[in-house]
């Protein structure tokens, strides 16, 4: 399977929102990452086929998107950013009803239903009231929903926006279970998120494709040019504006900041440290600190 993305770009009036991006994907899971803005929910729609492109064509396995019309759709799952519930829906409600829009036969939507709301752990609340549900369980069914047809691609738009740490755990191991034979793109702010079940990393920022890799192959770019150094609490606001700070805490009263950069820190008290993939978004979109 081969999911292909050719020179696409999307202007809302004159915004440039994506300004040609050119991509292959193949069955794995892609985790893009951009800061608000970036265009991400922009390319995750037109790569839905729910909004055209200014310029260029979303192709699977060398056919148009839009020209594959109901065949496309069928393989499509899709979890938007600002999913809307039907909180007097109950779960299994609206499952059912999800069910039906995607056309699927009501003895296998029913079916289906039950299988997946174990799978999201969502069995013993399946006739409660999606208005009463958390934020988590909101996404577990938001995703729940997005796998009913079995899509060979699932576009998740934001799915751990709103989790606690435990349910963060818990949503890779979900996403890990759904991602053979699939094309999974996901896109988040936290790094986390995608860090350790991402086959491809993909970064956008202001419309363009910066970078994609492996994990590995993105912090590389960024090895040996992370350091953790000891400062003086009263320098912190020099260096504050003159270096990406990735981090900083204090230890044994000493101030420790983590920086990244071309430029080897004129810190004194300093060493090399292995880079992360946190620190290779910092080297990217630090001039956006603070507006992330
Ligand atoms: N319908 C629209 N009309 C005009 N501008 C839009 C529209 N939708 C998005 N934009 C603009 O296009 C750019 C990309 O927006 P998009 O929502 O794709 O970004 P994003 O990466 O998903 O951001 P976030 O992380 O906040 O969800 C932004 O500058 C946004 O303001
Ligand atoms: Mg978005």
């Amino acid at each position: 399977m081969k999911l292909e993305l050719d020179r696409i770009s999307k202007q809302y009036g004159n915004k440039i929102a994506l300004d040609g991006i050119s991509l292959e994907l193949q069955e794995g899971i892609y985790g893009l990452l951009g800061a608000n803005g970036a265009g991400k929910t922009t390319l995750m729609r037109i790569i839905c086929g729910i909004l055209n492109p200014t310029a260029g064509e979303v192709k699977l396995n060398g056919t148009n998107n839009i020209e594959m019309g109901e065949d496309y759709r069928d393989i499509l799952g899709y979890l938007p950013q600002d999913f809307g519930y039907y909180p007097s829906f109950k779960a299994k409600e609206f499952m059912l009803y999800m069910a039906s829009l995607k056309g699927l036969e009501s003895n296998y939507a029913k079916m289906r239903t039950e299988e997946l709301l174990q799978i999201v752990g969502l069995s013993e609340v399946a006739n409660k009231k999606v208005g009463t549900f958390s934020g988590g369980m909101k996404q577990r069914l938001g995703i729940a929903q997005a796998v009913l047809n079995d899509p060979k691609v699932l576009i998740l738009d934001e799915p751990t926006a709103g989790l606690d740490p435990k349910e963060r755990i818990h949503f890779r191991k979900l996403i890990s279970s759904f991602a053979e034979d699939k094309i999974i793109i996901l896109s988040t702010h936290i790094v986390s998120d995608v860090e350790q079940i991402a086959d491809q990393i993909l970064i956008l920022k202001k419309g363009n494709l910066l970078t994609q890799g492996t994990v590995m192959e993105l912090t590389d770019r960024v090895r040996g040019k992370v350091w953790e150094c000891v400062i003086d609490n009263s320098e912190l606001e020099q260096f504050s504006n003159k270096y990406s700070i990735v981090n900083q805490h204090i230890q044994n009263n000493q101030m420790i900041i983590r920086v990244v950069g071309d430029d080897e820190p004129d810190i004194k008290n300093k060493k090399v440290v292995a880079p992360t993939l946190e620190d290779l978004y910092m080297y990217y979109f630090h001039e956006n600190e603070g507006r992330m």
